[in-house]
């Protein structure tokens, strides 16, 4: 059905939105990185943070009024979005650098997957989450 697509597309979107705000939040606050990472990362998380609030208000507004089975489907959808911003994808990375000839990519992919603990900034989502009644 046309509108539960609209709606799941949605959802993820809202998923996305909030947590890039979360992420980049914590990241331009640290001013380890390099200098002109550290400013573009700034004024990127300016950017996110000025109208990710929007997707969460509007997602509010939307459902207030929709079934219990609409909201279900809006909620489910968000919650397992959330986990797919940590997949490494390192299946499909070694295929791409191998495909490439990619110089040292065996190296490299066994240095990025001894980091396994990769952590999700979700406090916008479950504040979300919270609002929608889901936690
Ligand atoms: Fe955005």
């Amino acid at each position: 059905m046309k509108k539960n697509r609209r709606l799941v597309q949605f959802a993820v979107v809202c998923a996305s939105e909030t947590l890039i705000a979360d992420y980049l939040d914590i990241l331009s606050k640290d001013n380890t990185i390099q200098n002109i990472c550290y400013e573009v990362t700034k004024r990127h998380a300016l950017d996110e943070r000025s109208h990710s609030g929007v997707f969460s208000h509007v997602a509010l507004e939307v459902l207030k009024n929709e079934s219990k089975e609409t909201r279900t489907l809006f909620i489910n959808t968000l919650k397992s979005t959330v986990p797919l911003f940590a997949h490494t994808e390192m299946k499909e990375w070694e295929k791409i650098f191998g495909i490439l000839n990619f110089p040292n990519y065996q190296e490299i992919l066994r240095d990025t997957d001894t980091l396994k603990n990769i952590g999700i900034y979700d406090n916008s989502v479950n504040k979300l989450l919270l609002r929608l009644g889901a936690m």
